[in-house]
């Protein structure tokens, strides 16, 4: 691979240095703090060419031909239900699946082809007001009302609005920015918050930059609702500081500055930097040999491995912040070959089984309280029912006498 950094400047790097060469300096400091700190995390064997290491258990081999014939769009859907499936978040009856960033809500149709359990509802936050076309809603509503049996695979019918059978309740659609979003109080008809023990699993897939950060932080807000979330993640150019959901790690673990963050989302991407024609590369080594020091200049293959690396960073910062408030089990997984999309990691996280069963209990208890105060409640009425009948006689028996 050649090409240097003429061919590619520093994403929003242009007019900012005066000297061409500092912000180019800045980057390749940044670059080998990074491969230092990928290489004492384990997360690389050796080199730039090597691919970040994260967990693959539930991804499902894709060869380039099955590739090819499917859907990209259904191979995600694949790769992030097996995912889910392989750490216990495969879809209950008892759940409610909640699609941030939802666009067309065809990853939350996908979910639910795949699934043995249909949840008790779906809810679509989008927070652009211009409805797509050809929204999965009308299929997912059928299959909700439907319950069972599951339809094979397929994509979406062509549906500009909700069929006749749409149940509005089953399945909502929120005009919402991820960040205002409250899942008390959402209700359903086999859901409402007071009632446990139903819980709500919240999934996007692609939901840029600070999207994601934002629903981190939607979640952490109420994670005694949330039963486990998978986030896709993308775009981490568009993420920013002031809403970044690992702030601590960055700073107090691996001793990055906030520049740095906001140098490492620029830099993340060229992690879908395009192979150079042979003509154009014969060019830039031209133009860098003369232009560019040897020390600083970051070749294609660097370039590309340096924005995959700045990528893993970000989403492993945001591990740690869900990890560091109450979901212990946070990882990151690759869920389909970067052939399919480069956006190929998938954030999961998920209440242990202990947790889910102390919360579980909270739940029955309140509800026991709940049904308790009923009670009380009722023989109390009854006792006033009572007293005001005895008054009435004993003011009869007055009257008669
Ligand atoms: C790249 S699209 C992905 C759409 C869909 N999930 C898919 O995979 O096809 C990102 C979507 O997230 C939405 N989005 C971005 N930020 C959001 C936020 N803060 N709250 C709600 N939706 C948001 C955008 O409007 C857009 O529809």
């Amino acid at each position: 691979p050649g090409g240097g950094w003429t061919t590619t400047r520093p994403p929003g790097s242009a007019g900012v240095a005066r000297d061409p060469f500092d912000g180019m300096r800045q980057v390749r400091d940044l670059y080998d703090r990074v491969l230092q700190l990928h290489r004492d995390l384990g997360l690389v064997e050796s080199g730039p060419v090597a691919e970040v290491e994260v967990d693959r258990d539930g991804c499902e081999a894709q060869g380039a031909a099955e590739v090819q014939s499917l859907d990209k769009h259904v191979a995600q859907h694949q790769g992030l239900h097996s995912a889910m499936r392989a750490v216990g978040l495969e879809l209950r009856s008892s759940d409610v699946l909640v699609e941030v960033g939802a666009g067309r809500g065809r990853l939350a149709l996908g979910l639910l082809q795949r699934s043995s359990a249909l949840p008790a509802g779906v809810v679509l936050v989008e927070r652009d007001k211009a409805r797509p076309r050809n929204t999965a809603d009308a299929a997912i509503a059928d299959l909700l009302a439907d319950h069972f049996p599951r339809p094979s695979e397929k994509r979406p019918r062509r549906v500009e609005a909700p069929s006749p059978s749409t149940s509005p309740a089953l399945l909502q659609r929120l005009e919402l920015d991820v960040r205002h979003l409250d899942l008390g109080g959402v209700s359903m008809p086999g859901y409402s918050p007071s009632a446990g023990p139903s819980s709500f699993v919240v999934v996007c897939k692609h939901l840029c930059g600070v999207g994601a950060d934002l629903a981190i932080h939607m979640v952490q807000r109420q994670k005694h609702l949330v039963r486990g979330l998978c986030f896709a993640t993308c775009c981490h150019h568009h993420c920013q500081w002031e809403d970044y959901a690992g702030k601590t790690w960055w700073t107090e673990s691996i001793g990055m500055a906030p520049a740095d963050f906001a140098l490492a989302a620029k830099c993340s991407s060229w992690a879908s930097l395009r192979p150079e024609p042979a003509k154009d590369r014969d060019l830039a080594s031209t133009r860098d040999s003369k232009a560019l020091p040897s020390a600083i200049a970051l070749q294609y293959a660097e370039r590309r491995f340096f924005g995959r690396a700045c990528k893993s960073l970000i989403d492993l910062g945001r591990v740690n912040g869900l990890r560091m408030s109450g979901f212990p089990s946070a990882c990151l997984q690759r869920y389909c070959e970067s052939g399919v999309t480069v956006e190929n990691t998938a954030l999961l996280a998920w209440q242990q089984q202990q947790q889910e069963q102390e919360h579980q209990e909270e739940q029955e208890l309140a509800q026991e309280l709940g049904e308790q105060e009923h009670q009380e409640n009722q023989e109390l009425a009854q006792e006033e029912e009572e007293q005001e009948l005895e008054e009435q006689q004993q003011q009869q028996q007055q009257q008669e006498e």
